[in-house]
């Protein structure tokens, strides 16, 4: 059994920072493992064009750790007002690397989102030439739609057409949670790929709600049965390049999350990477690891690879069942679970 493991150092393709006081805490969380992360723009108000991605950008490089290499790889928010003129400038910035699709309601913040996702096609052909990668969340929000359905939903109804119309477009299925999207991904070429959280690789909904409502491992699109969760594994340890890390750590407020109305997110970012790590060795394939942290997130972005290095060491520790996140008392995902491997400082 292996004491060390070293890599080089990974990437977090879909990650939310938050902003203000709260950057104290989410960015050197981040930092501490991953070299760059794309920075979800759904802050109120969003991130909607390229001047507001440049001064988000800032407030996080002001949060980095002293000496930190950090680069926060900056998104813009599509709404209905959003116009071809917003995604060419947000691609000449040279900060900007992808625009988020919410459907209007689907999420946090997602308010501003699109109504339409079948009336935007000027601006989906705008990212297919200025070669910027779409960022979905793949979910419908028709209340009629049952919400374990909602992806599948939107892959029919959304997907399938944007996907034949636009083929030099390069889409990423975000969070990936059913089979219907694994195959989706699996049934295209590399220009479609999906990011995968912990939480739906390590989850399903059982853990969600059997015994007992647990609201720390409820996040969007919700986590579904275990068959979905099981596609998502093999599609994993396949080695298949078209899926790549992405941890969607999404802190809330411990209040907010315990609450009658609990809000969606699962804070990963204090112990993502030895979870990954752990969830790769549980299923003796910690050999595919390294691809699937550190190079097909960055392929599939056309960015260098990162040259410097992590290294992890085995050692168990128990993730903190709580931390201060610029003031606010938040609950890690798997708060008191023992991990077995720790991030060397
Ligand atoms: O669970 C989620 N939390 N899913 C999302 O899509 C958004 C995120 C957040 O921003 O809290
Ligand atoms: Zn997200």
């Amino acid at each position: 059994m292996r004491d060390s493991l070293t890599l080089i150092r990974p990437d977090d393709w879909h990650l939310h920072f938050r902003d203000g006081a709260q950057l104290q805490g989410t960015v050197p969380a981040t930092a501490r493992a991953f070299r760059r992360a794309i920075v979800m723009p759904n802050l109120n108000p969003p991130v909607t064009n390229a001047e507001r991605a440049r001064s988000y950008r800032e407030r996080i490089l002001a949060a980095a750790p002293a000496g930190s290499d950090f680069e926060p790889l900056m998104v813009i928010y599509l709404t209905d007002a959003t116009t071809p003129a917003d995604i060419a400038e947000a691609a000449a910035s040279g900060f900007v690397y992808a625009a988020k699709l919410y459907p209007a309601g689907a999420t946090t913040n997602s308010d501003s989102g699109v109504r339409d996702p079948s009336a935007i096609y000027p601006l989906y052909e705008a990212l297919e030439k200025h070669d910027l990668p779409l960022l979905l969340h793949g979910e419908v929000t028709e209340s009629e739609i049952d919400i374990f359905d909602r992806e599948k939903v939107f892959i029919d109804r959304y997907l399938a057409d944007i996907r034949a119309k636009f083929p030099a477009l390069r889409i990423v299925f975000e969070h990936v949670t059913t089979a219907d999207g694994v195959q989706f991904v699996q049934a295209h070429d590399k220009l479609t790929a999906a990011t995968v959280t912990p939480q739906h690789l390590m989850m399903n909904r059982n853990d969600l709600l059997a015994g007992g409502i647990r609201p720390h491992n409820y996040c969007l699109p919700v986590l579904k049965r275990r068959e979905h969760q099981l596609a998502i594994q093999q599609a994993v340890l396949s080695g298949d390049s078209r899926f790549f890390l992405g941890t969607d750590s999404a802190p809330h407020a411990q209040d907010k999350k315990e609450a009658a109305c609990g809000c969606a997110g699962c804070y990963s970012a204090p112990a993502a990477l030895p979870l990954y790590a752990m969830f790769f060795e549980q299923h003796g394939a910690l050999d595919k690891l390294e691809a699937f942290a550190s190079f097909y997130g960055a392929d599939f972005y056309r960015l260098p690879r990162n040259t410097d290095k992590v290294t992890l060491v085995r050692e168990n520790w128990v993730i903190p069942t709580h931390v201060d996140v610029g003031g606010l008392t938040m609950v890690p995902w798997q708060a008191g679970v023992e991990v077995s491997w720790r991030l060397k400082d």
